[in-house]
């Protein structure tokens, strides 16, 4: 399975991918991940996206179509892989297309802006592995710390109220339009994320057609 990931900051596209990426076997390539990698460890490509992360722009598409780009080149990804995050423009979208690789589905997990918020507050997410959490609706068996890597959760610089606000005009103004790309090539479905997380799984299986 190449599968896409497509919504909203906070819908839930890196909760899921994890889900999927333990019952398909595939790993998943998030483009969001990467990028903070690259932050924390003071790369030239992480100096050069920070600031757009922090306030909630897009990092500009020659960065991040090369790094995926490299990415999908690696034996791992021919026998499938979940793309988290990317893409996130019609630019990267087309040079995903223009560079040959397959995609077999692009799901639309859709949540409305209110839920996007609350959600966003209450992530946490650990400094190690980057696996999220949520204090009410995804808690660490382990408390304040991970139950994967037993690593620090912490709260991501650009999960606050204004920044969370900024990337969600930027999806719709941005990413949403994708969704019209994908569904022309008959690739898009859509999984409505709902307030239980065992509910958007089973939503996700269907739209997949997976069994649950
Ligand atoms: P990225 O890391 O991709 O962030 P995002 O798309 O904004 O998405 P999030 O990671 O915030 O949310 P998610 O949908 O994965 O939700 P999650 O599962 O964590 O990108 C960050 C930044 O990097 C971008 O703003 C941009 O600057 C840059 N970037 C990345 N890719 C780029 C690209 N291709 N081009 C340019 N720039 C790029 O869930 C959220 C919370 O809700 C969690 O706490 C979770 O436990 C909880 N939750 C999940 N599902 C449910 C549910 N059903 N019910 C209740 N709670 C739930």
């Amino acid at each position: 399975m190449k599968l896409i990931l497509l919504g909203p900051p906070g819908a839930g596209k890196g909760t899921q991918a994890e889900i999927l990426s333990q019952k398909l076997g595939i790993d998943t390539i998030s483009t969001g991940v990467m990028l903070r990698t690259a932050i924390r460890e003071g790369t030239e490509l992480g100096l050069k996206a920070q600031g757009y992360i922090n306030a909630g722009e897009l990092v500009p598409d020659e960065l991040v179509v090369g790094i995926v780009k490299e990415r999908l080149s690696q034996d791992d990804c021919k026998k499938g892989f979940i793309l988290d995050g990317f893409p996130r423009t019609t630019a990267q979208a087309e040079a995903l297309t223009a560079s040959g690789v397959e995609i077999d589905k692009v799901l639309s997990l859709e949540v409305s802006d209110e839920a996007i918020i609350e959600r966003l507050s209450g992530r946490r997410e650990c400094k190690a592995c980057g696996t999220p959490y949520h204090v009410v609706y995804k808690p660490s068996s382990a408390g304040d710390k991970c139950s994967v890597c037993g690593g620090e959760l912490i709260q991501r610089a650009d999960d606050n109220e204004a920044t969370v606000k900024n990337r969600i005009h930027v999806y719709h103004e941005q990413t949403e339009p994708i969704k019209e790309y994908y569904k022309e090539k008959g690739k898009l479905v859509i999984a409505y994320g709902q307030e239980e997380l065992a509910d958007t799984t089973r939503e996700v299986a269907k739209a997949l057609g997976l069994e649950a």
